[in-house]
């Protein structure tokens, strides 16, 4: 794993253990972007056909990633909008109710909140302290109206770990669509949208899958895909779009989500991030991620911090928060000015390393939060 450290300039100057915020990019994805951009320089859009070409080729391989179709597939800007397309595109009924997980990111509360006007009522999945919900806990929420779990896979704050098979199985079950706000767990955690029975999902890519800011996916099982409407329509909508006599007749896949012109860049990134991940191998990052925050979780207890993120198999992820005690925003800015790069979340310390972390960059975060602690470095 060492030997992708030199794609990360970034790590040359900092200790970077933030991947659950905007990620650093590899010189993989700069070139691509650079490449491009130099192409539109020199060509403008005669390359056309050779963008979309790659974009079909990067359709696939964000397919392969959640096991799904490429076809089930659209490109978007971030989660936000793959779950407004999802909460818009569904004929809610008044009195019709959306279980949502909480506390959660907003960009899983928020298109759910706005059905209000719909008359479409929004109730929490509460999680505990650390963040655990259970699939048990959710099945008494069930009534005949819900018509709809939105979950994220990965809780931002604690880390953690929706069972997502369980919740799949228990929607099938009762006739509920589940959707999922992934953007925490993809590029860490291996999905499965056809094996879990998700019918949405959507993640942007600038955390752990680390490429630009300003893409994202949205995944729409082929089963329900022609039952979520368009709420966007433009020329790109429709079946042989290049065609420009005005023929409105949408296209049947997920592709019918993307009205216009595309985010070509960012595609273009996606693909090459996409490309290290599947290079590195989805397990190996998890395995590497998650004995890394084995040694940590060990270093910090031994010192009598608590942390707060599951630790258990089914229920961790990449981030692990912690609390020290006292004032952890002071140690969150101690930290930062030391150049060791974390979150403070929910005012706590939120650690999130990717595989190419070292026991050495984990040493040096020990190291800055033991001077912390001695206060001499305080006085
Ligand atoms: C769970 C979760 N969802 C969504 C987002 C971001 O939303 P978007 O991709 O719309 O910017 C974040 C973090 O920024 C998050 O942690």
């Amino acid at each position: 794993m060492k030997r992708y450290r030199s794609l990360f300039p970034v790590l040359k100057k900092f200790t970077f253990l933030n991947h659950a915020a905007t990620a650093p990019v590899s010189l993989r994805v700069s070139k691509a972007v650079e490449d491009l951009c130099k192409s539109f320089t020199e060509y403008g859009g005669l390359h056309y056909s050779r963008w979309m070409n790659r974009v079909k080729e990067v359709r696939e391989l964000a397919a392969r990633l959640i096991n799904s179709k490429p076809g089930e597939i659209a490109f978007t800007g971030n989660t936000s909008e793959g779950l407004s397309i999802v909460a818009s595109g569904i004929n809610w009924q008044p009195g019709d109710v959306v279980l949502v997980s909480y506390p959660d990111f907003p960009a899983n509360i928020y298109p759910w909140l706005n059905l209000k006007r719909l008359g479409v009522k929004v109730i929490y999945i509460k999680r505990k302290e650390n963040g655990v919900f259970k699939v048990d806990d959710i099945e008494k929420l069930i009534t005949n109206r819900v018509r709809l779990i939105s979950v994220s896979s990965v809780d931002f704050s604690t880390g953690f770990l929706c069972d997502l098979a369980s919740l799949g199985k228990l929607c099938k079950e009762e006739g509920i669509l589940l959707c999922v706000d992934a953007i925490q767990s993809l590029g860490v955690i291996p999905m499965d949208v056809k094996e879990w029975g998700i019918d949405f999902l959507a993640a942007g890519a600038h955390k752990w899958l680390q490429s630009i800011p300003g893409t994202g996916l949205l995944y729409v099982s082929e089963k329900i895909v022609e039952r979520l409407a368009h709420s966007k329509v433009g020329w790109k909508t429709v079946e042989d779009e290049e065609d420009f006599s005005i023929h409105f007749v949408p296209k049947q896949n997920s592709e019918k989500f993307e009205p216009g012109t595309m985010n070509i860049a960012g595609i273009y990134a996606l693909g090459a991030a996409l490309e290290l991940v599947f290079d590195i191998g989805i397990e190996n990052i998890r395995n590497r991620i998650f004995s890394l925050n084995d040694l940590l979780f060990r270093e910090l207890t031994k010192r009598n911090l608590t942390v707060v993120s599951p630790m258990e198999a089914g229920s961790r992820s990449g981030i692990l928060s912690f609390s020290a005690s006292g004032n952890n925003e002071r140690l969150y800015r101690y930290l930062v000015e030391n150049n060791i790069i974390v979150s403070l979340r929910s005012e706590r310390i939120r650690v999130s390393p990717h595989f190419y972390n070292t026991e050495e960059d984990l040493g040096n975060l020990l190291f800055v939060i033991d001077k912390y602690t001695s206060g001499t470095e305080l006085q």
